[in-house]
């Protein structure tokens, strides 16, 4: 079946869309809560994603539509746009107060957007909708930014205007994702580079827990405040902007000037995890897939014992992945508290693995959860086909 998402903005708008874009989601292969204190991540993009039909108007509106959600929104340009509610279309709205505070103009804009991806699963659906719709306004108005610094203004976004201390990893990741490539990411420097990420043999399977992610924004601001009152004690004798400035022997020798158990453990998660992401990459670079597999299953474990981000769903997950033969690694992504896990499991095998772990699951937690192979794709980009095959409405 073909749908287009052009016909769906002529039932809204009574015209056509000048262009659509797509902005895909992505999945952190390792390197988790790290990126908000300067350490190494390596994330890539995903063939899931976010669309945006978009076409000006006259009328100095900017009109926000969406397939997913019913809230609607038309709003007056102005210079500076505020927050409503917990509404969908806060993100990309914030791009335009992101935008305008930079001195970007833009004229009125009727806009349909409309996403694949699980939402809230801790697939970056949030930085899916606002690095789209920064790229959209950035080719229409012949805007002067890197991929990179659209990055840093949706950062903004998140941090200033929806209210979540994030850090730089999601954004990139989407903006600059390669197919078949991980990227590995210096959130302090932004220095990057691509790694193969050829899982000969093996599918990458992403499992959404399909856990309501509840107080997540909350416990991840709590976390980043952690990390920064961890920071601030070792600082005392310890010369580092950040916490992963600080090597495993130096965090050893002073986790004593931490008194507090709690940012103790979190510490050692940030300092442990970012040296697992120089291991990762080692591991990749020399085909050790095997080496990766074992990495990603002691993450998961210092996120949940140290960090303590993810959950009995994720857990179970995790749990069923060690017992399954013909899977070799497997770790919560992104956020934590619910959301996605993600796997690397033998192609021949990925559909006993997906009918015995939802089997599993289900018993244990009481709903399915849903399990799908991924492929690692490009980031941002214009689609030249007003007509977008495949996707479901
Ligand atoms: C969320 C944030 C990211 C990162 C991850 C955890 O996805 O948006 O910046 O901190 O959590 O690694």
């Amino acid at each position: 079946m073909e749908h287009a998402l052009n016909d769906e903005f002529r039932k809204f708008f009574s015209k056509d869309a000048d262009h659509i874009f797509f902005c895909p989601g992505r999945v952190n292969l390792i390197g988790e809560h790290i990126d908000y204190n300067g350490g190494k991540v390596m994330p890539c993009a995903i063939s899931l994603g976010t669309f945006l039909a978009i076409a000006e108007n006259k009328d100095q509106n900017l009109r926000f539509r969406c397939l997913n959600f019913p809230g609607t929104a038309d709003i007056p340009l102005q210079a500076r746009y505020s927050k409503a509610g917990k509404e969908w279309f806060n993100y990309p709205l914030g791009v335009f107060n992101e935008m305008s505070k930079a001195g970007q103009e833009v004229p009125g804009l009727d806009m349909l957007f409309y996403g694949n991806l699980p939402i809230g699963a801790g697939l970056s659906s949030s930085a899916s909708i606002e690095v789209l719709t920064a790229f959209a306004l950035r080719t229409l108005f012949d805007f002067r930014l890197s991929k990179p610094e659209m990055a840093l203004l949706c950062k903004r976004v998140e941090n200033f205007f929806i209210g979540v201390n994030s850090g730089i990893m999601d954004q990139f990741a989407v903006a600059m994702g390669k197919k078949d490539k991980a990227i590995l990411l210096d959130c302090d420097t932004l220095d990057y580079q691509y790694l193969p990420f050829e899982t000969t043999g093996y599918t990458l399977a992403i499992i959404n827990s399909n856990k309501q992610r509840s107080l997540a924004e909350s416990k991840y601001n709590e976390r980043f405040a952690e990390c920064g009152a961890a920071l601030n004690l070792l600082k005392k004798e310890v010369d580092a902007e950040n916490l992963c400035d600080i090597d495993m022997h130096t965090f050893q020798s002073h986790r004593h000037l931490i008194n507090d158990p709690v940012l103790e453990k979190r510490a050692l998660h940030v300092v442990s995890e970012n040296f697992r992401v120089h291991e990762a990459k080692d591991a990749l670079e020399a085909d050790q897939l095997h080496t990766f597999g074992k990495l990603m299953y002691a993450s998961h474990q210092s996120l949940k014992d140290l960090y303590e981000v993810s959950g009995k769903e994720l857990d179970t997950i995790v749990d069923f992945c060690k017992t399954y033969p013909g899977c070799i690694g497997a770790r919560m992504t992104g956020a934590g508290f619910g959301g996605c896990a993600i796997a690397l499991v033998k192609k021949e095998q990925f559909d006993d693995f997906a009918a015995k772990l939802t089997a599993c699951y289900n018993e244990r937690i009481g709903y399915k959860p849903e399990v799908f192979a991924s492929e690692i794709g490009d980031g941002v980009r214009e689609l030249k086909e007003l007509r977008v095959k495949n996707y479901e409405l």
